[in-house]
C-alpha cells in the first residue's frame, strides 16, 4: 500500500479531524504509505484543485478541533448530481469520474468518512471497482452494525448542557420549554439528552404522540404545584397518523430539510394548557466545536483501524463499534437496515418508570 486518500461527506460531526489524523498517523508509522486528503466530499474528485497531499504536519494540533479540515459536502452524489447544460439544470451519474481519477492518482484505497448518504455512495462504487473502506459518523447515531458513531457522544452532551440551562430559567418564570433536537429519523440524541437532562416529556420518531397525553403530563405536574416542564423534542418526531414537519421540501437529488415541529408543540401547549410556552431550535450548535473525549478515542480508534483494513484489503467494508472492540462489517450489512430507537430498550422502560411522557398513552405502553 503506496498511497491512499480520505474525504468526509455528510453533514460534519465532532471527531472528523480525529480520524484524518489517526489515518495520516497510521499510515505514515505502519506502512510508510502517502495520505491524500479529497477536498468537500466527493465533488474533490470532479474539480482541478480538490486532492491535495496530508503529510504528518498537516495534521498536527488538529485533534480538539470540531469541522474538518477537508470540507465536507451533503449534496455531493456522483450517482445524481445536479449540472448546469444550456441554461437548464439535470441530474447527471458522474461517478465514472471518480474512478477514472482514482486509476489516475494511483490510489490503494479511499477512505470515505461518514454518515448514511455518504457510505451509501462507497457501496455503491465499490462494484464499479473503486477500493472504498467505510468509517461511520453521524450526530444521529442511526447507522446500523456499530454500538454507536463518532459525534454523538458530543451532541448529546450539548443537548443535556440545553436542557439542564432551560431547567433553571423555565421554573423562573412558570413556562414551558421545548427544545427541538437534531437526529433526523431517528430518536437517540432526544431519548438520551432528554433521560439525562431530565426532560418531563420526550418525542422521538419511533414513538408518534398526541397532544393530549402531552398536556395531560404537563397539567399533571401544574396541580402538583410544579408550574414548569421541559419538552425534548427530535426533529423527526410526528403526531400519531401526522407527517414529519419540514422547513424545506426535497427532491431528486437533496433530502427534506428537517424543522418545525417544537413550535407546533408549543404553540398547542400554550393553547390547550394555557401555561405559557417557549422555542428552542438547538440545531448546528449540536454539531459544532470540539469533540468529547468519547468520540476523539472512538473516531481515533476508528481512523487507525480502516488504515489496517485497507491495508488488509478488506474493501467494501465499514469500521464498527461492537461491545467495546473495533472490528469491521460489509457496508451491505451496515446499510442493511438504519437504526432507529427501539422501543422495548430499557433507556424507555427507564423512561416510563420515572413517568417522563412519551406523548403516547401511559397505560398502553
Ligand atoms: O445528519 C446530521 C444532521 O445534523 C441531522 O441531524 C440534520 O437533520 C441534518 O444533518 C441537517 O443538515 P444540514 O447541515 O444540511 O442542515
Amino acid at each position: 500500500m503506496k498511497r491512499i486518500a480520505i474525504l468526509t461527506g455528510g453533514g460534519d460531526a465532532p471527531g472528523l479531524n480525529a480520524v484524518i489524523r489517526a489515518v495520516v498517523k497510521t499510515a505514515a508509522n505502519l506502512y510508510n504509505c502517502e495520505v491524500m486528503g479529497v477536498r468537500d466530499g466527493f465533488d474533490g474528485f470532479l474539480g482541478d484543485y480538490g486532492i491535495f497531499p496530508l503529510d504528518q504536519a498537516a495534521v498536527r494540533g488538529i485533534l480538539p478541533r470540531g469541522g474538518t479540515i477537508l470540507g465536507s459536502a451533503n449534496r455531493g452524489n456522483p450517482f445524481a448530481r445536479k449540472v448546469v447544460r444550456n441554461g437548464r439544470e439535470v441530474v447527471e451519474d458522474v461517478s465514472g469520474r471518480i474512478k477514472d481519477n482514482i486509476e489516475a492518482l494511483k490510489l490503494d484505497a479511499l477512505i470515505v468518512v461518514g454518515g448514511d448518504g455518504t457510505l451509501r455512495i462507497a457501496r455503491e462504487l465499490f462494484p464499479i471497482g473503486v477500493p472504498v473502506i467505510g468509517v461511520p459518523k453521524t450526530i444521529d447515531n442511526d447507522i446500523g452494525g456499530t454500538d454507536c458513531t463518532f459525534g454523538y457522544d458530543t451532541a448529546l452532551n450539548i443537548a443535556t448542557d440545553a436542557l439542564d440551562r432551560l431547567h433553571t430559567t423555565a421554573e423562573a418564570h412558570h413556562r414551558v420549554m421545548v427544545l427541538e433536537l437534531m437526529g433526523r429519523d431517528a430518536g437517540f440524541i432526544a431519548l438520551t439528552a432528554g433521560l439525562a437532562g431530565g426532560a418531563d416529556v420526550i418525542l422521538i420518531p419511533e414513538i408518534p404522540f398526541t397532544m393530549e397525553y402531552i398536556n395531560e403530563k404537563i397539567l399533571k405536574r401544574s396541580e402538583r404545584g410544579t408550574h414548569f416542564s421541559i419538552v425534548a423534542v427530535a426533529e423527526g418526531a410526528r403526531r400519531v397518523g401526522g407527517e414529519i414537519v419540514v422547513s424545506r421540501m426535497g427532491d431528486e437529488v437533496y433530502t427534506p430539510r428537517l424543522g418545525g415541529i417544537a413550535v407546533r408543540v408549543a404553540d398547542e401547549i400554550t393553547r390547550m394548557t394555557k401555561i405559557e410556552s417557549r422555542v428552542i431550535v438547538l440545531g448546528h450548535l449540536q454539531r459544532g466545536g470540539t469533540p468529547t473525549a468519547f468520540d476523539r478515542d472512538l473516531a481515533t480508534r476508528f481512523g487507525s483501524a480502516a488504515v489496517r483494513l485497507a491495508a488488509a484489503g478488506g474493501f467494501g467494508r465499514m469500521v464498527a463499534l461492537q461491545n467495546t472492540k473495533v472490528v469491521d462489517i460489509s457496508l451491505d450489512e451496515a446499510l442493511a437496515s438504519p437504526k432507529r430507537v427501539d422501543i422495548n430498550c430499557d433507556a424507555i422502560r427507564t423512561a416510563r418508570d420515572l413517568g417522563i411522557s412519551f406523548g403516547d398513552n401511559p397505560l398502553k405502553s
